[in-house]
C-alpha cells in the first residue's frame, strides 16, 4: 500500500462515482437554464474577511471550520466553505447591482474542517443558486421551484422532505431573541458547552442543538411564530401559498434555523431519512442584509445550495448515465491496430463513441467488446499483401459481413 494516502476528510472520486456527480452537475445545470439562471464561478479562496462578515464569527462554518492560511503576501486567505459569500462579494466587487435582478448558479468544491463521516466530508461539493435583487417572496417560491425540479430530474422526490421555517425580519427576530434567551436562561447550567456559548452571541443556533439534553430543554420553548409581526407572518404566507399553488409539498419546521447568520425571513432545507445523521442534502433561504455587510448597495438575496455527495450517495453509483453502447473497433494484429486507431479517431470526430482494444488477442478484445454491451464490432484483419478485410459483427446474432470500409462505416453511422 502506498505510504501517501488523501487527507482525512477528503477522497478520490473515482470513475465510477465520479459520472454520478457529473450527472448530477448536468442535470441541475440544465434546469437550472430552463429558469433563466445563468452559471458564475468565483475563485475557492478569498480574503478570510468575506467569510468572517458574511458568515458570522459565531456560526461554525468560521468559528471551527475554516482552512484559513498566511499566504506569502501575508494576507489572511481562507478556503471557501460555502458558495453564497462569494457570489456576494463578486455581485459587489463587479459592480453587478445595476444588472439586478440576477439569477446565478454555480457549482464547485467546498472546504470545511467538520468532523468525517458518512455524507460528511472536508472537501465536498456544492451546486447553488442564488436570485439577487427581489424582493417578493414569489423569488423564494421560484427558488423553491428550481430545486423542486432538479430533485425531481434527479428522481429523488420520493425519498426527500421540504421543511420550512421564518426567521422574520430583524424586528421580529429581535423579539424572539429575547423571548427565547428569557426562557433559556434559567436552564443555562443544564446546557451542553456550546449552548452556553451561544446563549450570548445566537441563541437560535440552540434550536437546532443535537445535543440530546438541549433537545428536552428546547422542547418547550417559546416559538418564532409567536413573534412575528404583520410584515413578516405576510411574507411567510405568502411564500406557503405560492408553494401550495405549485403543487410543492412542504411540512413547517419552526425549530429549524440554519447554520449561518445572513438568513432573515424564509429558512428551508430538503432532508431525507437515509443518510443518517447528515440529512440535508438542500438547504439555504433568504439574505436581505448581506450584500450591505460585504459594502454593496442595499439588495435582497435568496437562494440554497445543494450537497452533491450526498445526492450522489442518494442516486448511487449503478446510475446509467451513458446508456449509449459502444462501437467497438476490434483489430487482429499490429498494423491492424493502427488502421483501427483511424477508424475509431474517425467515428469518433463524427460524435459516436466508440471503444478500442490495445491489449490482450483476438479473442480477448471481442470478449471485452461484449462485455462493454457493444451491439455492432468493426473487425480488421491484417492481409498478406499490406491490405486490410474489414467485417461487421453483430453481437446480437453473432453474424460477421466482410465489407468495403466505406460501407461498414456508413452501416454503423447511419444507426
Ligand atoms: P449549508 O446548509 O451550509 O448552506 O450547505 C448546503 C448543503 O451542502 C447542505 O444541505 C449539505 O447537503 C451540503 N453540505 C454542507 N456541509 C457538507 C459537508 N461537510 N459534506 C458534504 N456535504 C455538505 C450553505 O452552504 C448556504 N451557502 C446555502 C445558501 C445559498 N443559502 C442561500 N444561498
Amino acid at each position: 500500500m502506498s505510504k501517501y494516502q488523501s487527507v482525512r476528510g477528503t477522497r478520490d472520486l473515482l470513475p465510477e462515482i465520479k459520472q454520478v456527480f457529473r450527472h448530477i452537475d448536468e442535470t441541475a445545470y440544465k434546469t437550472a437554464r430552463n429558469y433563466g439562471f445563468k452559471e458564475i464561478e468565483t475563485p475557492i479562496f478569498e480574503f478570510s474577511e468575506v467569510f468572517h462578515r458574511s458568515l458570522g464569527e459565531t456560526s461554525d462554518a468560521v468559528s471551527k471550520e475554516t482552512y484559513t492560511f498566511t499566504d506569502r503576501g501575508g494576507d489572511s486567505i481562507t478556503l471557501r466553505p460555502e458558495g453564497t459569500a462569494g457570489v456576494v462579494r463578486s455581485f459587489v466587487s463587479e459592480g453587478l447591482a445595476q444588472h439586478i435582478p440576477l439569477k446565478l448558479y454555480y457549482y464547485g468544491p467546498m472546504f470545511r474542517y467538520e468532523r468525517p463521516q458518512k455524507g460528511r466530508y472536508r472537501q465536498f461539493y456544492q451546486f447553488g443558486a442564488e436570485t439577487l435583487g427581489l424582493e417578493s417572496p414569489l423569488a423564494d417560491v421560484e427558488c423553491l421551484d428550481l430545486a423542486w425540479a432538479i430533485i425531481k430530474n434527479l428522481k429523488l422526490s420520493e425519498r426527500c422532505t421540504l421543511e420550512i421555517n421564518t426567521l422574520g425580519d430583524m424586528e421580529s427576530r429581535n423579539a424572539y431573541r429575547a423571548a427565547l434567551v428569557g426562557y433559556l436562561t434559567p436552564f443555562k447550567e443544564q446546557l451542553s458547552h456550546d449552548s452556553k456559548l451561544r446563549l450570548e452571541k445566537n441563541p437560535m443556533r440552540i434550536l437546532d442543538s443535537k445535543d440530546e439534553n438541549d433537545k428536552k430543554i428546547v422542547m418547550d420553548a417559546p416559538l418564532m411564530q409567536n413573534y412575528l409581526n404583520q410584515t413578516s407572518q405576510k411574507f411567510f404566507d405568502d411564500v406557503l401559498a405560492g408553494l401550495t399553488k405549485l403543487g410543492i409539498p412542504y411540512v413547517i419546521n419552526s425549530k429549524l434555523v440554519r447554520g449561518l447568520d445572513y438568513y432573515c425571513h424564509t429558512v428551508f432545507e430538503f432532508t431525507t431519512t437515509e443518510l443518517g445523521a447528515q440529512s440535508a442534502i438542500l438547504s439555504g433561504g433568504r439574505y436581505d442584509g448581506l450584500v450591505e455587510i460585504l459594502g454593496g448597495p442595499k439588495t435582497s438575496g435568496v437562494g440554497w445550495a445543494a450537497g452533491v455527495d450526498r445526492l450522489a450517495e442518494l442516486c448511487g453509483p449503478s446510475l446509467d448515465t451513458n446508456p449509449q453502447p459502444p462501437i467497438s473497433v476490434v483489430a487482429n494484429g499490429e498494423n491492424a491496430l493502427t488502421e483501427a486507431l483511424k477508424i475509431a479517431s474517425s467515428l469518433r470526430n463524427q460524435n459516436k463513441y466508440c471503444e478500442i482494444f490495445m491489449s490482450g488477442n483476438f479473442k480477448k478484445k471481442l470478449e471485452k467488446a461484449n462485455k462493454l454491451g457493444t451491439e455492432k464490432a468493426i473487425l480488421v484483419f491484417e492481409q498478406e499483401n499490406g491490405g486490410f478485410e474489414y467485417k461487421l459483427k453483430n453481437f446480437k446474432t453473432g453474424e460477421e459481413l466482410t465489407n468495403s470500409l466505406e460501407k461498414i462505416l456508413y452501416q454503423v453511422s447511419s444507426s
